[in-house]
């Protein structure tokens, strides 16, 4: 069987062999396509049993070309890329590899705040975070991470999350938050790690931006349509104080620029999952699950049930 691995962003130069390595001793052929973009994926797709992507688009399109294909994963966490509907309309399973990139995009998080809190190292007096607090918005694999990294720099943390018990972040010594508003209101660093879903898009404007605490930074690697970027850019407007650090450019990256440059700080991609380990535990995870679903329908971490 073809198994298609198709990344726009390419893995690390280890993880694309272990992957091999993977399919190699399952008996299975893999066929490695980097750097290339939708129009490419519809044509490599074409005699594939089981795809695995990253952000790759994995649309409508894709899947009706896709005739002989049985599985997609998608080698990471949040899977908004990927046409589940039409997925499941074709028999299609499609699974992500929950956790395996979550340490990597946490310690970004850190990485950006102490850059933003000592001022992009521009010569001026920063900030510390120690006795800072922080709001983490969603207590999943990457929320809990961050929360670990951010006991380690002495801060007062809180977390909301509707579908974790307040136990959980309890345990972590995290206080559970139960209102958005309060989460933005209240802490002097805000996390997002919410997944991009028709309830979740747009949902971060002017209101909550607007009350964060002086000096408040919003920290954004999760997903870009989560942001309302008019209602942020307004917030920015009114409140000089505030910073907004992204894990990839808005859609209005050169108005961001242009009028708050020293505020604002995005990766040029998606890199919060661009490290070795990630790159590896994701790619490695993916190919076995691609395998063993083919073999026995091992299904664990479907997303399209
Ligand atoms: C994820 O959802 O797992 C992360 O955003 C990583 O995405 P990437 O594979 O495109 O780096």
């Amino acid at each position: 069987m073809k198994i298609l691995v198709f990344t726009e962003k390419p893995f690390a130069p280890a993880a694309v062999k272990a992957i091999q390595n993977v399919i190699d001793a399952a008996g299975e052929d893999m066929r490695l396509v980097e750097r290339e973009g939708h129009d490419t994926l519809i044509k490599e797709v074409k005699d594939a049993d089981g795809l695995i992507v990253r952000s790759d688009i994995v649309d409508a399109e894709v899947i009706k070309a896709a005739e002989n294909l049985k599985v997609i994963v998608r080698a990471g966490a949040g899977y908004d890329n990927i046409d589940l509907q039409a997925a499941t309309n074709h028999g299609i399973c499609v699974m992500n590899t929950p956790g395996q990139n979550s340490n990597a995009v946490a310690e970004l998080v850190f990485g950006m705040i102490v850059m933003m809190c000592r001022n992009k190292y521009n010569g001026t007096s920063g900030s510390e975070l120690k006795g800072k607090s922080l709001g983490i918005y969603a207590f999943g694999q990457v929320g809990r991470n961050v929360a670990r990294i951010a006991n380690g720099f002495g801060m007062d943390i809180k977390a909301l999350d509707v579908f974790v018990p307040d136990e959980v972040m309890i345990e972590q010594g995290v206080t559970p938050v139960h209102d958005v508003k309060a989460l933005f209101s209240e802490n002097d660093y805000v996390s997002l790690h919410i997944p991009a879903t028709p309830q979740t898009r747009n949902s971060i404007g002017y209101d909550l931006v607007v009350s964060m605490p002086k000096n408040g930074v919003l920290v954004n690697t999760a997903r870009k349509e989560v942001i309302d970027e008019d209602g942020l850019l307004k917030a920015l407007e009114e409140r000089p104080d505030i910073r907004y650090v992204s894990d990839i450019k808005p859609d209005k990256y050169e108005e961001f620029e242009k009028r708050f440059a020293d505020r604002v700080f995005f990766t040029p991609k998606k890199m919060g999952a661009q490290t070795a380990e990630a790159n590896f535990n994701a790619g490695v995870a993916a190919a076995e699950q691609v395998i063993a679903y083919l073999r026995n329908g091992w299904n664990k971490f479907q997303v399209n049930k």
